[in-house]
C-alpha cells in the first residue's frame, strides 16, 4: 500500500464483562464465590443463587481454583496424545476464526469435528472421569511448572536451565447447577477460555476430546456445551482434563510451561456477541468531535447437533444497540451515555477501511457510527477512555450485553517527521520484553506486570514490543491504563524455524488463525500502536520471502487496518528486496547506519528500530582496565557494568542513539531488553559449545582456560544479560543511562562504579557519571577532578573521567544546567557488611491471593551504606495472612531456587516477593537474618 504519511485515526476496545484490571480483585472474589458453588453443587443455597446468574444475559468468571495437576503421561498411553495424532481432530477448534473456508477444508474440517466427538479415549486413565486422582498436586493457576525447578546444569542455558519441557497434566471436578427451565437458558451455551496455555494444549470434558490449541502464547476457546452436565451430585460431577506438551527443542528463551495464564468459564445465550466480537474504530477524530464506529458481530448458532430442535429459538427477532459513556478508571461506564444508537444489521462489505470481514456461517454482523462531542483523547499523559456498552435483544428480551473500553486517539506514522500520537511527535522509546516475570517464571500476575511497567516508565520507556509473540491480556490493559505504547508481536518464525520443534512446525496449519487471534483479541486497545507479523524471519533473508510477507500483512489489514503492519528484519537486504514495501512501517534490526540510506532510498516509507542495542552488563560487576574489549569486560560469566560493549551484531546504546539524533524522522526504537529474562544468557548461552561463541581464537583459548581453572564443564549461566534492569528489577548502570537520555528534564546524576576497591588503592579506576544537564564536575574526597562539558564523542551521552587513581572515601558529582548547579549525587565507600535493611514497593495490599510486595533486601554497612560487593546468605520467615512466592537477585549464573525462603545477596542486594492469601486480612510480617548481621522486620497489611 502506498506509505506516504500512513495516517491511522482509530479507537479501541476489549470485550469483557469485567474489562479492567481493578476488576481482578473483584473477579477473584466473584472467583471464589463461584468455586464455592460448585464445590457444593449439591446444597440449594449456592445453586440457587448461580441459577440466578445463568439467567444473566453472560456470565464470565475466573475458573483458576482447584485444578490438580501431574506432571508425565500415564503408563501406556504411549504416543497417542501426541500433537501429530490428535492434529486433525483439534484443527477445527479456530476454524471459526476464518474469514473463508475453501470447501475442501470445511468438509475435512466438518469430519474432523464428527471424529473428535466420537474419538475413543478411554484407555488413557487421567482421561476417565472416574480415574483416582486423589494423590495428585492441588494448585491454583496461573502456574508454571518449569519455574519450581531445580535448575540443572545439563539443561541448555538459552531455556534457562529449568525444566519446562514435557508433558504436564491438570484435572479439575466441578458441578454446575441446573438450569432454569426456561427455554433460552437451557440452550446457553458454555466455553472454557484460556489466555495462555504452555503448550499444544488439549481439553477433555468428561472423557471427551473438545478441543485444544498448540500455540503456547495464543489465547483460545473451547466449547464445553456438548458434554456438559449441569445439576448436583456425583453423577453430575464433570471433570476437565486438560493435557500439555512442550517439545524440548521449541524455544529461544525460557518459555515457561503449564496453565500460566488465567482460565475463565464464560456462559452466553446461544444469540450473543462472538469471542472478541466487538470492534471500535475511530474513523474522524477532531477536537468538536469524533466519529466512533462499533462494529460487532454475533454467533447466532444452536447449541450442538443433539439440540438442532432448539435452533428454532434462534430464529426470533435479534436487535442489537449500543450507548458510549466515558469510562472510569476501571473502564466502566461513568455518568450518562455520550452517545447512542441502534447497531444496523451490516453489508461486511461497505466499510472497507473498518471492519470489513465478511460473516461466515451462523454469524450476523452489526454495525453504527455514533458521534462524541468534544472527546477526551487517549494519551500517554491522560488515559483517558471511553467503553462501549452492546446490548443484544432476541425478540425483545436482552441476551447480551458486552463492555469494550476503548480510547479516542490519532497514530500517524510519518516517513520525514517520525510517529505522531494526537498530532504531536512521541519520539519511541521503547524495549522489547519476553513474558517472562523473573523469580515468577511465565505465570502471570498483574501486579508483577504493573510493576515492570512502573519501573520503565521510571527510566523514560514509553513502549514495550512483546517479543516475539502474543502478550497476556492484562499487559495490554495496564499499558493502555498508565500510558505505554505497544508493538504487539505474532511470531519469531515462519515456516522455516529457528530450533526443530518450534513454530515452524505450526505455521502451516496454524498462522493465519494465531494472527487473527492476536488482532482481534488486541485491537480495541488503544496502547497498541504496531502490529508485528515477524521477528528475524529466515524467510526474509530468501529473494522471493516478501511474497510470505505479503501474505501475513493481507490478514493483518484484513482484521485492522488502523495501525501498521511490521516485521522486524535482521536482513538488510529487507530493506531493498520488496520486503519493505510490503510493510506499513519498516522496522530495522540493529541497523542503525541504514536509517539514512534506507530513508534516501525510500523517502516514503516511515522506518524505526524494531530492534536495538544488546548492550550486556551485569549488575554491580566491574572489570580493570576498562576497554572497549570484549575480553576485559567478561570474568567469571558476568559482563563489565561500565558498559563498554555489545554483542557483535548490536551496538552500544551510544551508536543508535547517534543516528536517531543525526535522522529524526526515525520513529524511534524498541531497545533489546528493558529487563533480563529467562534463558539465552549471551555471551554465555550455549553451555559448553558456549566457546564456540566467540570467533576470535584468542579469547576461545582464554574462556576454555577459565572455564578449567573455575572446574567448570559447563558455563553456568541461565537468564540474560541485555536488561537495562537485572531480572530481580534492580537498576543496573545503564537504566541511569537511559534515564539520562530519555528523560532530559529530570535533575539526576548517577557515579559508577561502587567506591569499594581496597584492592586497588592508587591503581586507575575509571568512572562515569550518566546525568541530565549540560556539564558535570566530579570531586574525590572534596577535590575537584574536574568539569566536562557535554559534546560530541566520549562525552555525548557519558561523563567520563578515565585516570581517576581510587583512594577511599567519597566521590561527588554535580550537574549543571544553564551554568547553574542542577542535581547532585554522592557515592561512598562503604565500611563492613553489619545489617539487612528491608524496604517494600507497596506495603498495603489487596487480600486476593494474587497481590504482591516487591522487597528489596540491601545488605548495608552499620552506617546504612550499601556494601556493594556483600554475597550473604539471607534467611526469610514470615507471619500473617502471606507468603513468599519467589526470591531473586539479579545474578545470571545462580542456581539458587527461587522459591527457597533464603537467597544469597548478589552484590549487595536481594529481592523477597511476598503474596497474599484470598480472603486473609491482617498483618505480614516479614523477617530477614544472616549470619553476623543485624536483622531486619518489615510489616506489611493486607486488607
Ligand atoms: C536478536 C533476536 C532477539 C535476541 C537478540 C539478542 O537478533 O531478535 O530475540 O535473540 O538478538 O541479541
Amino acid at each position: 500500500m502506498p506509505h506516504a504519511s500512513f495516517c491511522i485515526v482509530s479507537v479501541m476496545t476489549r470485550i469483557s464483562c469485567l474489562s479492567s484490571l481493578r476488576f481482578i480483585g473483584f473477579a477473584r472474589f466473584v472467583s471464589v464465590a463461584f468455586a464455592l458453588m460448585l464445590a457444593l453443587g449439591s446444597l440449594s443455597l449456592p445453586l440457587a443463587a448461580f441459577a440466578q446468574t445463568q439467567t444473566q444475559p453472560r456470565s464470565r468468571v475466573l475458573f483458576n481454583d482447584g485444578w490438580l495437576f501431574q506432571k508425565g503421561d500415564p503408563a501406556g498411553a504411549g504416543d497417542t496424545l501426541r500433537y501429530d495424532n490428535v492434529r486433525d481432530l483439534i484443527i477445527p477448534a479456530g476454524d471459526n476464526l476464518l474469514n473463508y473456508l475453501p470447501p475442501a477444508r470445511a468438509a475435512a474440517s466438518q469430519a474432523a469435528a464428527s471424529k473428535k466427538y466420537s474419538a475413543d479415549f478411554s484407555a488413557i486413565p487421567y482421561l476417565r472421569p472416574g480415574f483416582n486422582d486423589s494423590g495428585w498436586r492441588k494448585l491454583a493457576l496461573p502456574h508454571d511448572w518449569g519455574i519450581e525447578g531445580p535448575f540443572a546444569k545439563e539443561l541448555p542455558g538459552n531455556t534457562g536451565k529449568l525444566p519446562w519441557a514435557g508433558v504436564g497434566w491438570y484435572r479439575k471436578h466441578f458441578n454446575l447447577p441446573p438450569v432454569p427451565a426456561n427455554a433460552t437458558a437451557n440452550a446457553r451455551r458454555t466455553y472454557l477460555e484460556i489466555d495462555g496455555a504452555q503448550s499444544h494444549a488439549l481439553v477433555f470434558l468428561n472423557g471427551h476430546l473438545v478441543g485444544g490449541w498448540p500455540f503456547g502464547y495464543a489465547s483460545w476457546r473451547v466449547d464445553l456445551s456438548p458434554w456438559l452436565k449441569t445439576g448436583p451430585g456425583v453423577e453430575n460431577e464433570n471433570v476437565l482434563a486438560i493435557r500439555l506438551e512442550n517439545p524440548a527443542k521449541s524455544s529461544r528463551w525460557y518459555p515457561g510451561s503449564g496453565i500460566y495464564r488465567n482460565v475463565w468459564l464464560v456462559q452466553t445465550a446461544p444469540v450473543a456477541v462472538a469471542q472478541w466480537g466487538v470492534f471500535v474504530t475511530t474513523p474522524s477524530v477532531t477536537k468538536e468531535r469524533a466519529l466512533v464506529n462499533i462494529a460487532v458481530t454475533l454467533d447466532t448458532h444452536a447449541v450442538n447437533v443433539a439440540r438442532a430442535a432448539r435452533a428454532a429459538q434462534n430464529a426470533g427477532k435479534v436487535e442489537a444497540s449500543v450507548r458510549l459513556f466515558a469510562a472510569d478508571e476501571n473502564g466502566r461506564p461513568a455518568g450518562a451515555p455520550v452517545a447512542t444508537g441502534p447497531l444496523n444489521s451490516a453489508n461486511p462489505n461497505k466499510n472497507k477501511n473498518e471492519n470489513d470481514r465478511a460473516p461466515r456461517g451462523a454469524q450476523a454482523s452489526y454495525s453504527a457510527t455514533l458521534a462524541v462531542a468534544s472527546p477526551r483523547l487517549w494519551s500517554l499523559a491522560q488515559r483517558n477512555r471511553y467503553v462501549a456498552e452492546v446490548t443484544v435483544t432476541q425478540n425483545g428480551a436482552v441476551v447480551d450485553r458486552v463492555l469494550t473500553p476503548f480510547g479516542i486517539r490519532t497514530l500517524e506514522f510519518t516517513p520525514d517527521r517520525g510517529f505522531l500520537l494526537n498530532g504531536e511527535r512521541v519520539p519511541i522509546r521503547g524495549v522489547c520484553q519476553h513474558h517472562d516475570l523473573g523469580a515468577l517464571g511465565a505465570a502471570i500476575n498483574t501486579r508483577a506486570l504493573e510493576r515492570q511497567i512502573e519501573i520503565l516508565q521510571s527510566f523514560g520507556c514509553n513502549a514495550i514490543r512483546t517479543s516475539h509473540n502474543p502478550p497476556a491480556p492484562e499487559l495490554l490493559d495496564l499499558c493502555d491504563r498508565m500510558g505505554m505504547l505497544v508493538m504487539d508481536e505474532a511470531f519469531d518464525c515462519w515456516a522455516q524455524g529457528k530450533n526443530p520443534d518450534d513454530y515452524r512446525r505450526l505455521f502451516a496449519d496454524w498462522h493465519e488463525k494465531d494472527l487473527r487471534a492476536l488482532i482481534r483479541r488486541d485491537r480495541n486497545h488503544p496502547s497498541v500502536i504496531l502490529w508485528s507479523f515477524g521477528n528475524e524471519i529466515r524467510e526474509l533473508w530468501e529473494p522471493d520471502g516478501w511474497k510470505l510477507a505479503a501474505h501475513l500483512a493481507a490478514i493483518v489489514r484484513e482484521e485492522d487496518r488502523t495501525r501498521p503492519a511490521t516485521v522486524a528484519c535482521d536482513n538488510r537486504d529487507s530493506g531493498y528486496n520488496g520486503t519493505q514495501n510490503v510493510v506499513d512501517a519498516f522496522g530495522f534490526n540493529y541497523k542503525p547506519y541504514q536509517y539514512a540510506i534506507f530513508h534516501a532510498t525510500h523517502p516514503h516509507i516511515p522506518v524505526y528500530g524494531s530492534e536495538t542495542q544488546s548492550a550486556i552488563s551485569s549488575r554491580g560487576e566491574y572489570f580493570f582496565p576498562v576497554t572497549r574489549n570484549t575480553r576485559d569486560s567478561r570474568v567469571n560469566f558476568q559482563v563489565s557494568s561500565y558498559d563498554p560493549v555489545a554483542v557483535p551484531w548490536g551496538q552500544d546504546p551510544d551508536v543508535e542513539w547517534a543516528a536517531q539524533d543525526a535522522n529524526p524522522f526515525v520513529l524511534g526504537e524498541f531497545v533489546w531488553t528493558g529487563f533480563d529474562y529467562l534463558g539465552e544468557p549471551t555471551p554465555y548461552n550455549e553451555d559448553s559449545t558456549n566457546l564456540l561463541n566467540f570467533s576470535d581464537p584468542v579469547e576461545k583459548q582464554r574462556m576454555a582456560d577459565e572455564m578449567a581453572r573455575l572446574g567448570k564443564l559447563r558455563v553456568p549461566s541461565r537468564s540474560s544479560y541485555f536488561g537495562i534492569v537485572d531480572l530481580a528489577g534492580f537498576p543496573k548502570d545503564r537504566y541511569y543511562l537511559f534515564q539520562a537520555h530519555w528523560r532530559p528534564d529530570l535533575p539526576m546524576a548517577h557515579i559508577l562504579p561502587h567506591w569499594n576497591w581496597p584492592e586497588r588503592i592508587g591503581q586507575i579506576t575509571p568512572v562515569y557519571v550518566y546525568a541530565t544537564g549540560d556539564e558535570v564536575e566530579l570531586y574525590l574526597n572534596g577535590k575537584s577532578l574536574g568539569r566536562q562539558k557535554r559534546g560530541t564523542g566520549e562525552a555525548r551521552y557519558r561523563f567520563r573521567w578515565n585516570d581517576v587513581k581510587y583512594e577511599p572515601g567519597e566521590l561527588k558529582a554535580i550537574a549543571y544546567k544553564n551554568g547553574k548547579p542542577w542535581a547532585e549525587t554522592v557515592m561512598r565507600t562503604a565500611g563492613e557488611p553489619a545489617q539487612i535493611q528491608l524496604a517494600a514497593d507497596r506495603a498495603a495490599l489487596h487480600a486476593d491471593g494474587a497481590d504482591l510486595s516487591f522487597i528489596t533486601v540491601t545488605i548495608a554497612d552499620k552506617n546504612g551504606t550499601m556494601a556493594p560487593r556483600a554475597n550473604n546468605l539471607v534467611k526469610f520467615s514470615i507471619e500473617g495472612p502471606a507468603e513468599i512466592a519467589a526470591v531473586d537477585n539479579g545474578d545470571a549464573t545462580s542456581f539458587e531456587s527461587f522459591q527457597a525462603p533464603r537467597r544469597k545477596a548478589y552484590n549487595g542486594l536481594a529481592l523477597v516477593i511476598v503474596r497474599t492469601k484470598s480472603g486473609e486480612k491482617g498483618v505480614i510480617k516479614l523477617t530477614a537474618q544472616s549470619d553476623g548481621l543485624a536483622p531486619a522486620q518489615i510489616a506489611l497489611r493486607s486488607e
